[in-house]
Order: structure tokens, then C-alpha cells, then sequence
């Protein structure tokens, strides 16, 4: 059975996507279920780096999440709208959602979520947070038999860039940001990586997997590396440490069972050289995640930039496939699928 695609948005991230769906040979033989349909796009004339029949663009985004012979959304125009309307109108009309959105997921995650369990869809969303690191589903599935304390990362791979060559070469700051532009690293406007509303973003989606509940931006204190100097890192550096912008969702150790409260931040941070994530640079993110009984699991890998994060939404595509495959086969019920797929449970 074949699934067919209307892809919303052929940026950096579109890029990446269709070159994999369009070359599946020595990948995963069910991207051979997977059929482009229809891809949305700003405008028709734009010249394309990937080899893309014409007749399958179209500048009406709508016509493509109203559709009735698509199957899979796979959203990566990024912004929250018309991201989030066509997002929840693909829904309504019983698609299945893949997004790489964490700004979306992340401010309206609860109507999203919501709306697709009524409508009994998956909303996947692996590309949202380390690019091409595998850390949702880990976090919602192969962790389950853990009781989390805290997540750590350096989850803005922009940020990371930046100060990683700040203190490499000494490099000035606003020649830094254009090259993570250039490179495809940064969002449409720097200013959500630079001023760690990005990583704040993407920690609230963590968190609310680690820890349960849904955590919204708004909730999590956020601040970014514009004040950082080239002194402050030269003084880091004499002391001991490298400074990071971390991400942090830790449950507060000195609270009792009933408050059950929760820290969740954004800020450069001063790391121990000798500490895991002190030693990860340039686009590269990580996440340290602490739970019992597991205590450190460490996921790292490319966080942003177009073939890492395609890999994650494909592997989306993958995972909806094999399951809606189950259940045709009858193998599994759909609410057994339902759990699986779920960005919802609580703890
Ligand atoms: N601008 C983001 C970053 C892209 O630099 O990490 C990946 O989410």
C-alpha cells in the first residue's frame, strides 16, 4: 500500500526530504511506500537545488492539507501560521501530521495533540529538537521504565556554532551568525536562536516528555548568548570551563512528592571541561538525560542543517507507515498503536 505526501515547504529541511524520498535505494525498504503528491511552495519560479517534477509543486497550501488523496502531511514551513491553521486543518480532514515545528508544537502542542486524538491521526514531530538526533522517541518509548530527574542539552545548534568559533578562532560574533545563515543553520529570523527562544522551544517539548504534562514556552525562563563576550570566554577558558548555552528540565530535588516542582531554563552556563557536554561543538547538539534506573544516557549527533533534520522527519514518515501497516494486517489494534505514536501520555 502506497502513502502518498503533500509536503508543505521546500526550504533547507524540504530540500533534504525530497532528496531522500526521491532516492530510496540502500535505505529502508519501506520509503518505498512513500509517495510524494503534491509539495507547497512560496513561489513556482524560485530555482530548486533538487530535481523536483514541476507538476507536483503548487503555491496553494490549503489545496494540499484538504486533499483527499493524501495520507501524510509533512509540515516544514516553520513560523507559527499559517504553520499551526494548516496544521489543524490537515487534521480535521484525517491526515496523519509529521512536523519539524517546535514553535508550534510547543505554543499550541495541547490543540494539536487534542485535536488529532479526536480525529484518531499521529502527529510526529522527531525533526523538532536536535535535527537529526533521535531523542522524542527514545524519550516517549525506550525510557518509559524511567522516572527522570533532569534533561540537559545544548539543543540550538546556531548557538553552539557561533560560540564555538568564538572561542576557537576568536571570531566576531555578527560574521559568525551569517555563516550559520549561510550554512542553513539558523531560523528564518536569528533572533529566535540567538536570544534562546529556540532552545526554549524545544526544552519545553522535552520536558513535557520526561516529565509529563504539557510545558509551554511562556513557562520556561529563556536567555540567550547576545550579552556573551570574546572576554568572558577567554576568562571561562583560564578557569576550567567553556561556556554553552544549555538547556536544563530538572525536577527540584528538595521538593516534596505533592509539589513536584519543576525548573525549566534556558541561559549560557559555565561547563567543567571535563564534563560531556563541554567537549560538543560546532551544529553538534547533545542531550543528557538522568533517570533512575538508567542514570546518564547521552544522545548526540548533527542538530540542524538540511540532510540531519530530513532524517528525522523521514524517520517519522517511516514509523507512521509501519504502523498504520500493523494495523491493516490486524497485527496490532489501533490503540495499542495509539500509545506507541502518542506524544500525550502522562506520568
Ligand atoms: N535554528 C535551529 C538551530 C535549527 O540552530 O538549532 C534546528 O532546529
Amino acid at each position: 500500500m502506497v502513502f502518498k505526501i503533500g509536503l508543505l515547504g521546500l526550504g533547507t529541511v524540504g530540500t533534504g526530504t525530497v532528496e531522500i524520498l526521491l532516492n530510496p535505494e540502500g535505505r529502508h525498504p519501506l520509503l518505498s511506500e512513500l509517495s510524494l503528491h503534491r509539495v507547497g511552495v512560496r513561489s513556482l519560479s524560485k530555482p530548486r537545488s533538487v530535481n523536483i517534477p514541476e507538476y507536483l509543486l503548487t503555491t496553494d497550501l490549503e489545496e494540499i492539507v484538504i486533499d483527499p488523496a493524501v495520507d501524510i502531511i509533512v509540515e516544514l514551513i516553520g513560523g507559527l501560521e499559517p504553520a499551526r491553521s494548516l496544521i489543524l486543518q490537515a487534521i480535521e480532514n484525517g491526515k496523519h501530521v509529521v512536523t519539524a515545528n517546535k514553535a508550534v508544537i510547543s505554543r499550541y502542542g495541547s490543540e494539536i495533540f487534542d485535536a488529532a486524538n479526536q480525529k484518531g491521526v499521529y502527529v510526529l514531530l522527531e525533526a523538532a529538537v536536535g535535527g537529526g538526533i533521535p531523542v522524542i522517541q527514545p524519550l516517549k518509548q525506550s525510557l518509559g521504565a524511567n522516572r527522570i530527574h533532569k534533561v540537559t542539552g545544548i539543543i540550538n545548534g546556531t548557538t553552539n556554532y557561533i560560540l564555538t568559533r568564538m572561542k576557537n578562532e576568536g571570531a566576531d560574533f555578527a560574521d559568525v551568525l551569517a555563516d550559520a545563515q549561510r550554512l542553513g543553520y539558523a531560523e528564518a529570523d536569528p533572533t529566535a536562536d540567538i536570544d534562546g527562544l529556540d532552545a526554549g522551544d524545544k526544552i519545553a517539548i522535552l520536558a513535557s516528555l520526561a516529565f509529563g504534562g504539557r510545558i509551554k514556552l511562556e513557562q520556561v525562563y529563556c536567555e540567550g548568548i547576545r550579552k556573551v563576550t570574546a572576554t568572558d570566554i577567554t576568562y571561562a577558558e583560564k578557569l576550567g570551563f567553556v561556556i554553552k548555552l544549555l538547556a536544563i528540565a530538572a525536577r527540584d530535588p528538595h521538593a516534596t512528592p505533592e509539589q513536584d516542582l519543576l525548573s525549566v531554563r534556558v541561559h549560557p552556563t559555565l561547563v567543567p571541561k571535563v564534563h560531556p557536554l563541554a567537549s560538543i561543538n560546532d551544529v553538534y547538539n547533545a542531550i543528557l538525560v538522568e533517570g533512575e534506573p538508567i542514570g546518564q544516557v547521552m544522545f548526540f549527533g548533527r542538530g540542524a542543517g538540511s540532510g540531519p533534520t530530513a532524517s528525522a522527519v523521514v524517520s517519522d514518515l517511516l514509523n507512521i507507515v509501519a504502523v498504520l501497516q500493523m494495523q491493516e494486517a490486524e497485527i496490532v489494534s489501533p490503540v495499542v498503536t495509539h500509545e506507541l505514536m502518542s506524544c500525550t501520555h502522562q506520568h
